[in-house]
């Protein structure tokens, strides 16, 4: 597995911190997925050997937490906030749009790869809803208009992500 060397440096430095090394098997799903987009069968093994474990114990961590992806992501991770402030401003209309021109439900990728669309919840930033995080940039007030404008954005690869 290709991990960049700075993920392979934060991996030494933190698993001597757990005692037990089975509580650093969270972690270690996250700093791979952040690196790589997600988690193969080839990130669970090289995990579960990384801390003396079975590959089946990092499954059953994987399929357990939402935000731990088991397929390579889209091009553009775009993440819906659906908690309440979001919701009544109009959030699963904003879903609803990205859904239709990109063909894909939430919690899918678009059939061109382009786009992974997904529901997040609160982002602290409840006077600005309907918040949507496009890769690691925030957009806000994402009714209708600026909705169709992010979408072109995406489309054209012009898109801020960060
Ligand atoms: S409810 Fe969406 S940012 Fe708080």
């Amino acid at each position: 597995m290709d991990l960049k060397e700075t993920t392979i440096a934060k991996i030494d430095q933190l698993v001597p911190r757990y005692p037990n090394k089975r509580s650093a098997a969270l972690p270690l799903c996250h700093l791979i997925q952040e690196d790589i987009g997600y988690l193969s069968n080839e990130s669970i093994e090289w995990i579960a050997n990384r801390l003396d474990l079975e590959p089946i114990n990092i499954s059953e961590i994987v399929t357990f937490y939402p935000m731990l992806r088991t397929k390579a992501p889209g091009r553009y991770q775009v993440r819906v906030c659906r908690t309440l402030s979001c919701a009544l401003a109009g959030a699963y209309k904003t879903c609803k749009q990205f859904e239709d021109a990109f063909d894909c439900e939430v919690g899918s990728t678009s059939p061109d790869g382009l786009v992974t669309l997904e529901y997040v919840e609160c982002h602290a930033d409840c006077g600005n809803a309907p918040v949507v995080m496009i890769g690691e940039k925030e957009y806000t007030g994402v009714k209708e208009d600026v909705t169709r404008d992010l979408i072109d954005k995406i489309k054209n690869k012009t898109i801020e992500i960060g």
